[in-house]
């Protein structure tokens, strides 16, 4: 796979990486179907072989049980990987997630001790804060990762969800590294906000995640009843009533551009995201589709693809909210 800069600090990643929180559940909560700990530890191997070594996890994903899946699967091999987790919803120490946002200074050094146990390593080689916590001003959290990163245990820093100001105010304190946000072609919020300009300007990167709208666009769901009743897709009003019908209209024209490409409509979908200078990090837990989303890394579309696609999802379109309420107030706007 064709490797690309993140930010300006020295990281190199693939072009494409993977999504590992479908992996796992998520508060005894299925997340997108159930996971089979065979086959997901397989796909991270595959992807290594296929050059897709940079792997996406979160303290919160099990919660930390995702963590220690990826010690399970890259045991032996941690250097031939890059690692990113994150931190910001507080898990306490039963290992339970509170669901109260916790950022300031002690308790991202005891996060990332616990992150660094979990993952079986000794360095994490990019860590977000995942959610901004209001309580704690964004300087004195990248200050707590600074000093992180001075220690030799994290290599570089990201920040999830934040608005241009916030990454401003962060950057001033510690260079950012990567800036981690929903982003596909039925998600352009960031776009909107002016978030691709500023990190264009300060040098820094951008991984989308849920490039493939959390699955919707590959075209597989034909009706929100296709959820089952424990998929966590079901609490988001993107797929409820008439938006998700709204929304397959939408996908029936995307779907139309990808047949005359003879590619799927994920594949398309992914290589938008490329085009648009911006690393997805699909997330799968089996090797079949790992192996679709990393041969969408080969397709090059042109400006009037890309014009053509955006026409048919303009910036502005109503695809519904991404999130039920309690999700949209954590982001940071
Ligand atoms: N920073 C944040 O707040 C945040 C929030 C959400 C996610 N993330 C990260 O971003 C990653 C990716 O996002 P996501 O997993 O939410 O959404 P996504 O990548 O848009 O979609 C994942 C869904 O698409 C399915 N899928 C993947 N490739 C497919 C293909 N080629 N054909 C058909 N279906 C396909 C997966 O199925 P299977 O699971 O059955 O393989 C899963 O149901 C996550 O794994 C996580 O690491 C970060």
């Amino acid at each position: 796979m064709k490797l690309v800069k993140l930010g300006s600090q020295g990281l190199v990643v693939p072009s494409l990486g993977l999504g590992c929180m479908g992996m796992t559940g998520m508060a005894h909560m299925d997340i997108y179907g159930k996971a089979d700990e065979a086959e997901a530890i397989a796909t991270i191997h595959r992807s290594l072989e296929l050059g897709g070594n940079f792997l996406d996890t979160a303290d919160l994903y099990g919660p930390l049980i995702n963590e220690q899946l990826i010690a399970k699967a890259t045991k032996g091999r941690r250097d031939n990987y890059l690692l990113a987790t994150k931190f910001g919803w507080e898990i306490d120490d039963n290992d339970q997630i509170t669901w109260k946002f916790r950022a300031d200074k002690a308790y991202v050094k005891k996060a990332a001790e616990r992150s660094l146990h979990n993952l079986g390593t000794d360095y994490i080689d990019l860590y977000y804060l995942h959610r901004l916590d209001p309580k704690t001003p964004v300087e004195e959290t990248v200050e707590a990762m600074s000093e992180l990163v001075k220690e030799g245990k994290v290599r570089y820093i990201g920040l999830s969800e934040v608005s241009a100001e916030t990454i401003r105010r962060a950057h001033a304190i510690h260079p950012i590294t990567a800036v981690q946000t929903e982003y596909s072609l039925f998600e352009r919020s960031a776009e909107e906000a002016g978030i691709l300009q500023t990190l264009e300007e300060l040098g820094i990167g951008f991984v989308a995640y849920s490039p493939l709208g959390r699955g919707f666009i590959s075209g597989e769901l034909k009706s929100p009843d296709d959820l089952a009743q424990d998929d966590f897709r079901r609490s988001i009003p993107r797929f409820q009533g008439e938006q998700f019908y709204k929304n397959l209209e939408l996908l029936a024209e995307i779907q139309t551009i990808a047949n005359e490409k003879q590619v799927t409509s994920s594949q398309l979908a992914l290589a938008w995201v490329i085009a648009k200078g911006v690393v997805p990090i699909p997330g799968t837990k089996r090797r079949k589709y790992l192996e679709e989303n990393i041969a969408a890394t080969e397709i090059r579309l042109g400006a009037d693809d890309l014009a053509r696609l955006e026409a048919v999802i303009p910036l502005g379109t109503e695809t519904g909210d991404r999130y039920d309420q309690a999700g949209m107030q954590a982001i940071d706007r």
